[in-house]
């Protein structure tokens, strides 16, 4: 069978949001699947021994996958871990549920919300919900630099 390869689509490097970022190298139509979120299944209770609940740092690798389980990206990680947040992203993130019902088979995929140029620096609404007071030292370690207009100035979303 002939194998047809595909443009490499984007890569890692500085960005000016925040320490690494990833961006676009060819041409990336709206709702193209990009990458996978890659890394260690936790639950919530073991990423808050290794990590802390987000009140001590405003960095995280952390992704929640569900009720059950976060993806722990600082281990079995992949270039995913790399895509900051953006307030007016040109990504989204979304959770695919295994068919199965299992929810350790659950999935979350990186997809183009808009068609994305070469150098764009790809972003999505990482959509951190904290169930910590939100003090002034909080909102300063969350502080967003995505520089948006529409930027509301924070990684996080107010309390549920
Ligand atoms: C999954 S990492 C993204 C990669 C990160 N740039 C790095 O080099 O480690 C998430 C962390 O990056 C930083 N970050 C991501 N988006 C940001 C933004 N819009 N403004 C400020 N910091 C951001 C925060 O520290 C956040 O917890
Ligand atoms: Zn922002």
């Amino acid at each position: 069978m002939t194998q047809v390869s595909r443009p490499r689509r984007f890569i890692t490097r500085r960005s000016p949001i925040h320490g690494n970022g990833v961006f676009a190298i060819s041409a990336i139509a709206r709702g193209e699947h990009i990458i996978q979120y890659k890394g260690k299944l936790l639950i919530q209770a073991e990423a808050d021994e290794l990590y802390g609940d987000g009140g001590e740092t405003g960095h995280t690798f952390l992704f929640t996958l569900n009720d059950d389980y976060v993806i722990d990206a600082n281990q079995q990680g992949n270039s995913a871990r790399w895509i900051n947040h953006g307030c007016t992203p040109n990504c989204r993130a979304v959770v695919e549920e295994s068919a199965g019902g299992d929810r350790r088979r659950d999935k979350v995929m990186i997809e183009a919300i808009r068609a994305i140029k070469p150098g764009e620096e790809l972003t999505y609404d990482y959509g951190i919900v904290l169930e910590v007071p939100h003090t002034t030292r909080l909102k300063k370690l969350w502080i967003c630099r995505c520089g948006s207009p529409q930027c509301t100035g924070t990684l996080l979303k107010p309390k549920r």
